[in-house]
């Protein structure tokens, strides 16, 4: 579908891309033509990233930078700008999370989640917007929220009050940005097998066979899946796609919204019983 130089033109950052899905949107986007550059607060994860991608032949730039801390925002887009020209895309990937009962956190844990996954995202959409407004540049924000930001979810309640944020935060700026030519976009993917999701939000195997049950595709998703649509929503082809959320979960955040689903498996005479009746 994509052609080889589908995202030429694109410079884009990608927050939190030394590893998992922003690693994966950052090859993606750059075998797709785009200059990309990468910020993370973790230097060892940077470095890694730089040379995978330098093996593969591309260049990538690299800062370190906590997004928790908008001076560092401001610092490492400057840095960026100087070497690769005017940013036009950045993508809201770099997230914090782990699982607890609620009443196991203290107020800093809820803090450092939000402090990433919200005022991060709302930090580094701001800085980009600023600059594309003062240049008049058409611009592209992409956040990586969760399918729980609609619908909240137990056991990692400060990432599903900081993601339903981010959700309204697309939708918002959506609105008031339009008419500045910049689009605010959003994908929520369901289960996908990462190291730092999966490190922190799985206690077991046990888990990982409970989610692939209860989804109606009996899977989870690969990287490149979402990789994918978000090279979609980036391009230009996607240029009347404004405060939207793409969910990427295999139908499973649906799955569970009905008492019908856990039918699937009930043998014919069943059928055939409730038929006569
Ligand atoms: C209870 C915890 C805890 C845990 C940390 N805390 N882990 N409390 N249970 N498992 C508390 C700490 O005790 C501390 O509070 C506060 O949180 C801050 O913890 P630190 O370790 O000091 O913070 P920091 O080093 O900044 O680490 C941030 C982090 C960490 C979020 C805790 O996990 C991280 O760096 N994650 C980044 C990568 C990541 O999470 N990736 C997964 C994203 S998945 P006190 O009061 O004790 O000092 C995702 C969506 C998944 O976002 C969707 C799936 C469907």
């Amino acid at each position: 579908m994509f052609e080889e130089n589908f995202l030429n033109g694109k410079n884009i950052i990608v927050t939190g891309g030394g590893t998992g899905l922003g690693k994966q949107m950052t090859e993606t986007f750059l075998k797709l033509g785009a200059t990309v550059s990468i910020i993370s607060r973790n230097e060892e994860h940077l470095n890694a990233a730089r040379e995978y991608f330098r093996e593969l032949g591309y260049n990538v730039e690299a800062e370190k930078c906590d997004i928790k801390n908008p001076d560092e925002i401001k610092n490492a887009v400057d840095a960026i700008e100087n070497r690769t020209g005017k940013i036009n895309v950045l993508i809201n990937n770099a997230a914090g999370n782990f699982i607890s009962r609620t009443e196991d956190l203290s107020p800093k844990a809820f803090d450092t989640v939000i402090g990433i996954v919200l005022n991060g995202t709302a930090y580094a959409s701001l800085e980009m917007g600023k600059r594309w407004i003062a240049n008049s540049i058409k611009g592209t924000i992409l956040s990586i929220v969760a399918t729980y930001a609609s619908t909240g979810s137990g056991y990692v309640v400060p990432s599903a009050i900081s993601k339903a944020g981010v959700l309204a935060l697309t939708r918002s700026l959506a609105a008031e940005w339009g008419h500045r030519g910049i689009r605010t976009v959003a994908i929520a993917p369901g289960a996908f097998k990462t190291e730092g999701a999966w490190l922190r939000l799985l206690p077991g195997d046990e888990y990982e066979k409970a989610i692939i049950a209860g989804n109606p595709e009996r899977r989870l998703g690969t990287k490149e899946e979402i990789a994918n649509i978000a090279a979609f929503l980036i391009s230009d082809m996607a240029s009347y796609i404004n405060g939207e959320v793409v969910t990427a979960d295999g139908g499973q955040s649906l799955y569970g919204s009905s008492m019908f689903n856990m039918m699937e498996n009930l043998p014919d005479e069943i059928w055939k019983m409730m038929r006569q009746r």
